[in-house]
């Protein structure tokens, strides 16, 4: 029994600011911001929009290219950092704005890494037998938790989600993963704020230590492309498509360039959407699916790092 991706999702809010736009506000360039990351643009909530509000449709999207109806789903799992409230999970809020009830749902908080958790343990449930359908969708409102006045980090997200639908197969699909974490470097990118007592205690806005991420996080994608290509026998040079977390074209590039890939192999939406955290590697996926990019047959591998810190890699078969 294996687990295969057999439909994908994505949806982006109506907003779109570029960074001249956002240069209004925040002391910064549109030059600074696309030479430093490769972000263009990215999409905002509106007022109230909510992570199950963006999850909604690129859920629909997802079953309706996959052919399965809600139904028969038998599992969800979303990958957020920003749920709507503290409980329940914002996958229970997803299940009800479905339509459907009975399964069960639950969210995972793995940061930017929460999609490649998620997907893992839909693998996982499958192969095990206890699910044939599985929806794993990534949806994140950044905007919400992010500093005005904090230049280094608020240019850098955006908000947005995507989903995919997972299915058990007698053909192999998701062929390797691995799932790694390293609280010792908790600080690095937080949210540290907590609610106790009624009130925040705490900053509630996203914190980061920007030049220590980008240096980890080359170091352990390139660490784990390596770790799964040898647990499935494969090399780079199999790999069709790098779909790597989205949050820095240079990160990227610089991966790609470790691991000896060609860049025509690198899979970027950064500039359109910016870093999405959980949502950024299904919507990056979706795009390439849509766009005829991803073909059946090509071997993928996805890849995300963030706050934990957690890192993990899912190598897979279209
Ligand atoms: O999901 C994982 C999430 N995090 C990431 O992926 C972030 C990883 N890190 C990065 O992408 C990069 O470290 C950044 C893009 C955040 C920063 O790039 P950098 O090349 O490491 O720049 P820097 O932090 O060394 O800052 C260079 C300069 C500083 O000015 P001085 O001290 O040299 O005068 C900053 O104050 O750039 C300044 N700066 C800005 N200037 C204009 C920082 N943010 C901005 C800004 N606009 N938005």
């Amino acid at each position: 029994m294996f687990a295969r991706v057999i439909g994908t999702g994505s949806y982006l809010p109506e907003k779109v600011v570029t960074n001249d736009e956002l240069a209004r506000t925040v002391d910064t360039s549109d030059e600074w911001i696309r030479t430093r990351t490769g972000i263009r643009s990215r999409h905002f909530a509106a007022e109230g929009e909510l992570a199950s509000d963006l999850a909604l449709p690129a859920a629909r999207r997802a079953l309706h290219a996959a052919g399965v109806n809600p139904a028969d789903i038998d599992l969800i799992i979303v990958a957020t950092t920003t749920p709507d409230i503290i409980f329940p999970s914002t996958a229970c809020i997803l299940q009800s704005k479905l339509g459907i009830a009975g399964c069960p749902a639950f969210d995972v908080q793995a940061v930017c890494s929460g999609f490649v958790y998620a997907l893992t343990i839909a693998d996982l449930f499958i192969r095990s037998g206890q699910a044939r359908h599985v929806l794993v969708v990534g949806a994140e409102v950044y905007s919400r938790i992010l500093d005005w006045n904090d230049r280094g980090t608020c240019v850098l997200f955006g908000d947005g989600a995507g989903a995919v639908v997972v299915a058990a197969s007698d053909k192999p699909g998701i062929l390797a993963t691995k799932l790694h974490a390293d609280g010792s470097h908790k600080d690095m990118l937080c949210v540290p704020g907590s609610v106790n007592g009624g009130k925040v205690s705490g900053s509630p806005f996203v914190q980061m230590d920007g030049g220590s991420v980008f240096k980890f996080a080359v170091r352990v994608f390139e660490e784990g492309a390596n770790e799964v290509l040898k647990s499935a026998g494969l090399k780079v040079s199999d790999l069709d498509w790098f779909i790597p977390h989205q949050a820095n074209i240079r990160i990227m590039e610089a991966t790609a360039r470790k691991l000896g890939l060609p860049k025509e192999k690198l899979i970027a939406t950064v500039h359109h959407h910016g870093n999405t955290s959980a949502a950024s590697i299904p919507l990056a996926l979706d795009e390439a699916v849509k766009d005829g990019r991803v073909l059946p047959g090509q071997t993928l591998l996805l890849e995300g790092v963030g706050g934990g810190f957690t890192w993990g890699a899912v190598l897979l078969r279209w």
